[in-house]
């Protein structure tokens, strides 16, 4: 007989695979030469490798020659790495501002969930505006931490614009307290970063209905450079008593599968900010009791080092020129595509269909998420003529 314990796990659902990952599976899995991998987003260099930084490799020789012990650090994980990346995303002002506190976390994806569990643990009825599209791994990591997600418009993509009055007015609706998420840069997945006017109006609308902005800065560096990419967000960080910022290094040190981010929170006050400390490093004790340290003490011997950090900025940099490179190039070949060299970061959106996605798929081995959304920078010098010639047949019918 099966006893009631044994049939436990059986009760689960099959679960589908995540669609952005499982395009790395199946264009790995396709054997034609021309294939092209444009689906997740991680940097290739122009012949299509995504290689370690060399100022990370640097710091990881140093590290490894010099680290004496693996011992635990704690919750928060590296503090000094925490600190040094304070002032990369909050401005140099920020370093001795103690209403700001941060936390290690795995990734930008840790740093989201991380934020989510603290806004349930303040309030079980909290909601948060998120724009649509978003990044699809938004809604689960957040929803599933229990904050009530509501939909303000954000982008037309047959129209290739951002819906800003309709943002406006969502955004208009909301009620003190509700949280506002907002793409630092780098607008994940559609490109299309909000311009400064833009961010002040919205800085505006956070300060006049009192609403919390959670910022997902996941690309800092990569659209316009360090300082250009984070304008926009400090703008509404500065008019907000409260903030909570989720920050990635995984693109901009190229770590991916090391996973690194940090989780910062603004309060009205010092004493404010370390209640919310002693919060969430008793979450995070309970979610991954403390971050991997290894990508924290690369960044950290990076950023404490002037001349490491001079290079780390100058591939950065290099970076950044490349995708705009590849955006102009993009646009160059068609009216059509001209929306793209005005966008930011890694993606842009093509304006097609999940049939004609299927279509680029099957016909000429491109792969990108069904929503259309294209990692720019996956594409190498020696493919962007045929990407672009593929998708212009596809536009065409
Ligand atoms: C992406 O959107 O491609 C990246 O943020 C990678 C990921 O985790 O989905």
């Amino acid at each position: 007989m099966v006893s009631e314990q044994s049939v436990l796990l059986e009760r689960l659902n099959e679960q589908p695979a995540d669609a952005l990952l499982a395009l790395i599976a199946l264009a790995n899995a396709d054997p034609r030469p021309e294939k092209i991998d444009v689906g997740v987003g991680v940097y290739r260099d122009a012949a299509g490798n995504t290689p370690i930084l060399r100022s990370v490799k640097a710091a990881e020789r140093i590290l490894w020659e010099t680290q004496e012990t693996k011992s635990y650090l704690g919750s928060q994980g590296d503090a000094r790495f925490v600190e040094l990346i304070k002032p990369i995303v909050f401005g140099d002002g920020a370093v001795d501002d103690e209403r700001i506190v941060g936390v290690q976390t795995p990734g930008g994806c840790g740093a989201l969930r991380l934020g989510a569990d603290l806004i349930v643990k303040a309030d079980p009825k909290a909601r948060i505006f998120v724009g649509t599209p978003t990044w699809p791994n938004h809604e689960p990591l957040i929803g599933a931490a229990g904050v009530a997600m509501v939909d303000y418009p954000y982008y037309d993509k047959a129209a290739t614009t951002i819906r800003f009055d309709a943002m406006v007015d969502a955004l208009n609706g909301a009620n003190r307290g509700d949280l506002v998420l907002l793409h630092g840069c780098c607008h994940n997945p559609t490109g299309a970063d909000l311009d400064l006017d833009q961010w002040k109006t919205v800085a505006g609308i956070v300060a006049a209905r009192g609403l919390i902005p959670f910022v997902d800065l996941a690309y800092q560096g990569l659209g316009d450079g360090l300082e250009a990419d984070a304008a926009g967000a400090r703008l509404v960080i500065d008019a907000a008593d409260q903030a909570l910022i989720a920050q990635s290094c995984d693109k901009n040190f190229g770590c991916y599968r090391d996973r690194l981010g940090s989780l910062f929170v603004k309060m009205p006050t010092a004493e404010g900010a370390q209640k919310v400390m002693g919060n969430l490093l008793g979450l995070a004790r309970t979610m991954w009791s403390m971050p991997p340290d290894h990508m924290a003490a690369v960044v950290r011997i990076i950023l404490d080092d002037p001349e490491l950090a001079a290079d780390w900025r100058a591939e950065l940099v290099e970076m950044g020129a490349r995708i705009r490179e590849l955006r102009a190039k993009l646009a160059a070949y068609d009216p059509r595509l001209a929306y793209i060299a005005g966008q930011k970061g890694m993606f842009s959106m093509l304006p097609v269909n999940p049939q004609q996605v299927l279509n680029l798929r099957e016909k000429h081995g491109l792969y990108m998420a069904g929503s259309g959304r294209f990692n720019v920078v996956g594409l190498s010098d020696s493919n962007v003529d045929y990407f672009a010639k593929a998708v212009i047949e596809e536009l065409d019918g």
